[in-house]
């Protein structure tokens, strides 16, 4: 059975650009292996310096994983704190990777670039990456394209120890989803935190159905034929969210003339607001029920743990740690 681990950083809200490229396809891999799902709460430490903001931020992840369909009772969901012996693993691994690696690993080099000065945790980012899935012996790594690198310095780092100090780490493989798997945000752009042109996944229904209502489209008439509607975002977007022949009777309807922009708007504030309903709902029963969530965790803590002390032990040992 293989082990299947992602983490997410908790470092904003998510919106469905995370969910439709990265939540519901691990969700979907949950059952064809063994799952180990975690908020990368170490990780957002190089880039978000409040602590009031990171325990909400990653309660809320929590959360979303839950109220989208994580099954606690067979994947296991934990704080990346809640196992410290990540951090001496890093340490233990990072003796193995050569600063140059480390100095073309993207999100390090991104900061240079854009004149950042950057901390040594971001320096030293892809080798406590490298550190969560070691530590628990993961076959496979569902990651978007831009996290490609890191697991592949993970295979370097990973190959590195094993000749240097005999078989100890499983080589894991990452699994990079699909380019054309980039949900478009409200302007056009990749949707991201960092643009402000996010569709929440859970949020106040006035705030979104006014972000929605505001897209922007061009200026052609309703009853104009429009033969690029599915080029146009409304149509993409619905498409994500409503049944195929909704999302397909409203591109055809544009395509021959007579559908409205606001009219559609309409139906894709309605269609999104319905598709994530049922797990709405189940977040309002999470949040209002937060020692079970503190318990998921908590537990989700204790069988990572299990596994990484085993694996720790074993790196320890094969490099002379007594
Ligand atoms: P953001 O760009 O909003 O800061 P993150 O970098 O935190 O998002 O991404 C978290 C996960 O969501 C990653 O696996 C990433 O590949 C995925 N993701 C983010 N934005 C999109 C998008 N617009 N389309 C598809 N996947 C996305
Ligand atoms: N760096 C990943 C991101 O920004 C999050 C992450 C941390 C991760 N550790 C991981 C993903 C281990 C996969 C495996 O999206």
């Amino acid at each position: 059975m293989p082990r299947i681990l992602t983490g997410i950083k908790p470092t904003g809200i998510p919106h469905i650009g995370n969910y439709f490229g990265a939540i519901k396809p691990a969700l979907d891999l949950q059952h064809q292996g063994e799952a180990y799902y975690f908020i990368a709460d170490y990780h957002s430490m190089t880039s978000l310096f409040d602590p009031r903001q990171r325990l909400e931020f990653t309660l809320g992840v929590a959360l979303d994983w839950l109220a989208c369909g994580l099954d606690p009772a067979r994947t296991v969901l934990f704080r990346q704190s809640d196992v410290p012996e990540v951090t001496e693993l890093t340490w233990i691994i990072g003796t193995m990777a050569p600063m140059g690696l480390l100095e073309r690993a993207h999100a390090y080099k991104d900061a240079v670039a854009k004149g950042r000065t950057p901390n040594f945790g971001l320096f030293a980012y892809p080798v406590l990456m490298a550190a969560d899935i070691l530590l628990y012996n993961s076959n496979i790594v569902p990651v978007g394209r831009d996290q490609k690198q890191h697991v592949e310095i993970t295979r370097d780092l990973a190959i590195k120890f094993n000749l240097t100090y005999g078989e100890t780490f499983v080589v894991p493989e990452p699994r990079i989803r699909d380019e054309s798997a980039v949900i478009p945000g409200l302007d056009g752009q990749k949707m991201s935190k960092s643009y402000s042109n996010t569709i929440e996944l859970f949020g106040d229904e006035k705030t979104l159905r006014k972000k929605i209502m505001g897209i922007v489209m061009d200026s052609r008439t309703p009853a104009e034929p429009k033969p690029d509607a599915d080029q146009n975002l409304a149509i993409q977007l619905l498409k994500l969210v409503a049944p195929a022949e909704v999302a397909l009777d409203h591109e055809n309807r544009l395509r021959a003339g007579g559908l409205g922009y606001g009219d559609l708007k309409k139906t894709l504030f309605a269609q999104y607001w319905d598709h994530f309903a049922a797990a709405r709902a189940r977040r309002a029963e999470l949040t209002a029920n937060p020692d079970y969530v503190e318990k998921v965790l908590r537990d989700g803590a204790q069988r990572a743990r299990a596994t990484a002390g085993d694996v720790l032990a074993r790196a320890r040992k094969a490099c002379g740690l007594a």
